[in-house]
């Protein structure tokens, strides 16, 4: 991992504040002052801030599939907050890295690392989320076609990104965006005139919602799929 990464995962720095910190000279590596965040630090260095060890923080990424009439937030309000299903040690300091609505199933990513997750939710970065949706009406042939030009949300200045359909059949679709704004997905097919029965999120970026997990269950994403996102 590189050294100013290091640096943000083992404190509460930003990467510009690691930087600047690097330059001031205050850290080592093995005893050797370093200024270059680019260095690689492998799992046996030893990094110093003033002469006090950094202990390497290890942070928890997890994918699971949300079910339906629960929320994304770490308040429980009027349903159960999906942290409920953590078994794990302090779930309540995770947080969820893109929330779906209460009435929205599928793949939610949960973490401790405020800036890999940061990666996913930022408008600043283009992360494709797939959603697979229900329709009330028969899908209109020229909708591909207007979500690929963008369309215009109620209460938006601005069109939405180039946004992907593939159609499975007149009632079911596949959407790809690549923003995440309020409800977008339910406002999209609004503004052509249809509306969302049933919602569920099936990929984010390179992460795919695993088929072994059922409503509630959870895993730990693979090394693969963390550095997926980075
Ligand atoms: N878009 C929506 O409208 N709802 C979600 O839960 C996610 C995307």
């Amino acid at each position: 991992m590189r050294l100013d990464k290091y640096i943000c995962k083992s404190t509460e720095l930003t990467r510009n504040e690691a930087k600047k910190l690097l330059k001031t000279g205050l850290v080592k590596v093995n005893d050797e002052v370093v200024k270059n965040g680019a260095l690689q630090v492998g799992e046996n260095c030893r990094v110093s801030v003033e002469g006090q060890e950094l202990i390497r923080r290890t942070a928890r990424y997890i994918m699971m599939f949300k079910p339906l009439d629960t929320i994304c937030s770490n308040v429980d309000e009027v349903h159960p907050s999906v942290l409920h299903f953590l078994d794990v040690d302090k779930a309540f300091d995770l947080h969820i890295a893109g929330r779906l609505d209460v009435d929205t199933t599928g793949l939610v990513l949960i973490t401790d690392d405020g800036q890999w997750s940061h990666q996913i939710t930022s408008p600043r970065k283009t992360c494709p989320k797939r959603y697979r949706v229900w329709l009330d009406e028969p899908i209109a042939p020229e909708v591909a076609a207007q979500f690929a030009h963008g369309v215009q949300l109620k209460g938006e200045s601005r069109l939405t990104q180039p946004a992907q359909l593939e159609v499975i059949d007149d009632k079911e679709v596949l959407l790809t965006i690549a923003e995440g704004k309020y409800h977008q997905v339910k406002r999209m097919f609004a503004a052509v005139g249809n509306h969302v029965v049933g919602l569920h999120r099936e990929k984010i970026g390179d992460i795919t919602l695993d088929e072994q997990l059922e409503p509630g269950q959870w895993r730990y994403l693979t090394e693969q799929e963390i550095a997926s996102v980075l």
